[in-house]
């Protein structure tokens, strides 16, 4: 019903013109993982090495997109699988803009990160599994949510009251407790160089 009267029209540049004039392919590098495991630090770190050669990139973060987009989403487990559903589409259209978008959500569910991977061509959807014991993370607490949480001030906590479903086969693995941001940039980037998408 909703999508009566509405008929989708193709774009005159197409995807693949952009690729061409940018010099790379366009990927969604979708970075997921507990809080606190280093998302945000290596999606930014990623895009500035990506910046730095010239390439087409972005990076959609979770505290930022929830600060707009996706602002008056909470944390249950509908509103995460919602705001996972918004940040797919968005991505899906930096994808078709040439673009090589990080993003960096929590993004807990199986399910909805699949149906993200579904929405693009076959090797478009990187994912990247931020992997950090929930200890490491909780004594890292950047923000002071865990302690938080453990109070019980915050429901529906990642990892505390509420699940994080791991990969079963991502991508890319990082051991963010084991390995340095430099090299986990680097293993990306070699990752991007072998599937031609650099
Ligand atoms: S999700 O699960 O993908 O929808 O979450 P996301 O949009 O990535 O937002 C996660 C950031 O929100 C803060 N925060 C919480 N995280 C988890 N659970 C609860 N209940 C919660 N409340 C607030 C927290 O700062 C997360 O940021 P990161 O960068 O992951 O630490």
């Amino acid at each position: 019903m909703a999508q009566q009267n509405i008929v989708w029209h193709e774009t005159t540049i197409k995807k693949e013109e952009r690729q061409e004039r940018n010099g790379h392919r366009s990927a969604i590098l979708w970075f997921t993982g507990l809080s606190g495991a280093g998302k945000s630090t290596l999606a930014n770190a990623l895009e500035q090495q990506l910046f730095k050669q010239g390439k087409n990139s972005y990076v959609l973060d979770g505290d930022n997109v929830r600060h707009g987009l996706n602002k008056g989403l909470g944390f249950s487990d509908n509103d995460r699988k919602e705001n996972i559903r918004r940040i797919g589409e968005v991505a899906k259209l930096f994808v078709d803009s040439g673009t090589l978008v990080c993003t960096a959500f929590i993004s807990p569910f199986k399910e909805d990160r699949n149906r993200v991977r579904d929405l693009v061509e076959d090797g478009e959807f990187i994912e990247v599994y931020v992997r950090c014991s929930l200890e490491a993370c909780e004594e890292r607490d950047p923000k002071g949510l865990y302690k938080k949480a453990r109070a019980g001030e915050i429901p529906e906590f990642t990892g505390i009251s509420s699940p994080y479903e791991e990969p079963d086969a991502p991508e890319i693995i990082i051991d963010s407790d084991k390995q340095t941001v430099e090299a986990s940039v680097e293993t990306i980037i070699a990752y991007l160089k072998e599937k031609n998408i650099l």
